[in-house]
């Protein structure tokens, strides 16, 4: 098969010990682009995440997004009780410290969930899966936050074109045939992905009010497909897995507006293990304020199964499968992807069994992001 790809030279033999930056307007020009490609190759098959500077999304709008998910956290209590997740039948709004978790453990954190403002399609029969997305949102009152509505529908629309390029871009960059992911998109996630926005208190505020578990922001896990991370306050609380086991920082960069892009389960699924879904956390602040985190997550239709994923597989190139499937064992042997699927099944039906008694179908785990089935 003819390819542009370094099969035997593309795989790297060493851990990484740096989360690679990735310049996207390289892409925008032809004499450039096939730099970016090939970064983005070394990227996916070698870290699974990566720095994205360059993105295009304006910093006026950034900086705005970040202000206010500083703010969400701190209205007055009938408004937060009125945003309260228990009132969305769609998992939207806030979800409290200490509500959330990872693979069943406790999480130290707090939640802000939105997503594009379509009206729910569940009825009757359908699977409960339906009920997650889309649906209205718990937006905060004007009266509180009168830009927050119009700010995060705009961020959700340069996200979902943001996501949108860089699915043509790891196509590309797999030899992929083009609109092989167009295949798990429906209208709904096509009008646009979903927004956590989250606060990580300081750990001494936990010990001082005598509480015990809980060591992370969020715990270690993959995600579904992908997802663009991007610090509301200067902090250094999210970290990745390299294949050693030793977790590499990634702080915000300094003077360059930039996400942080995790590759996600999915995604490692449809490339037969070829590129690589990375584990990654976050940590809370020792001391001091709180970290924020604004999270935006490109995702495919809750319809796909496993059974799809690997139809959209047949189009790789089986070479770069198989040198992937050689090299890599030993990073599927130190992550043991059974166990983590098994228990992120174990803490979604929880979840799921606490809202109805709907179970067998594909799920996608809203918190942990982790497609099931
Ligand atoms: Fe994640």
């Amino acid at each position: 098969m003819a390819t542009g790809i370094d099969i035997q030279n593309v795989f790297h033999f060493e851990p990484f010990t740096n989360v690679p930056i990735l310049d996207l307007a390289l892409a925008d020009k032809p004499e450039t682009k096939p730099v970016f490609i090939s970064w983005l190759r070394y990227a996916l098959l070698n870290t699974g995440n990566w720095y994205l500077v360059g993105h295009g999304v304006d910093d006026q709008l950034l900086g705005t997004v970040k202000e206010l998910a500083t703010k969400v956290f701190d209205l007055p209590a009938n408004e937060e009780n009125r945003l309260d997740e228990s009132n969305s039948p769609h998992f939207w709004g806030l979800t409290r410290v200490g509500r959330g978790t990872t693979e069943g453990k406790r999480d130290y954190r707090e939640d802000f969930d939105l997503g594009n403002d379509l009206p729910c399609q569940w009825k009757e029969g359908d699977p409960l899966y339906v009920k997650t997305r889309p649906g209205p949102n718990l937006w905060p009152s004007k009266e509180f936050l009168p830009d927050f509505k119009k700010t995060y529908q705009v961020f959700i629309a340069e996200m979902t074109k943001l996501g949108d390029k860089i699915e043509g871009l790891i196509e590309e960059a797999l030899e992929l045939p083009k609109g092989t992911f167009a295949a798990y998109k429906d209208e709904n996630v096509k009008a646009g992905g979903r927004v956590k926005i989250a606060r990580y208190p300081p750990l001494d505020k936990l010990q001082s009010e005598g509480e015990e578990g809980p060591k992370f922001g969020v715990g270690p896990h993959k995600d579904l497909w992908l997802t663009f991370t991007l610090p509301a306050n200067e902090h250094a609380g999210q970290e990745v897995a390299n294949p050693a086991g030793s977790w590499i920082p990634c702080p915000p960069l300094s003077g360059m507006s930039s996400f942080v892009v995790h590759i996600g389960s999915a995604l490692e699924s449809i490339s037969r293990g070829s590129i690589v879904a990375t584990p990654h956390r976050a940590m809370n602040p020792a001391s001091g304020t709180s970290h924020f985190t604004v999270y935006y997550l490109h995702e495919i239709s809750p319809h796909v199964t496993f059974a799809d994923l690997d139809k959209g597989a047949e189009g790789l190139n089986q070479e770069l499968v198989a040198t992937a499937k050689a090299r890599r064992r030993w990073w599927i042997l130190r992550n043991s992807l059974g166990k983590s699927k098994l228990q992120n099944l174990i803490s979604a039906a929880k979840r799921t069994a606490e809202a109805s008694s709907d179970s067998g179908e594909p799920l996608v785990h809203r918190h942990s992001g982790v497609l099931l089935i």
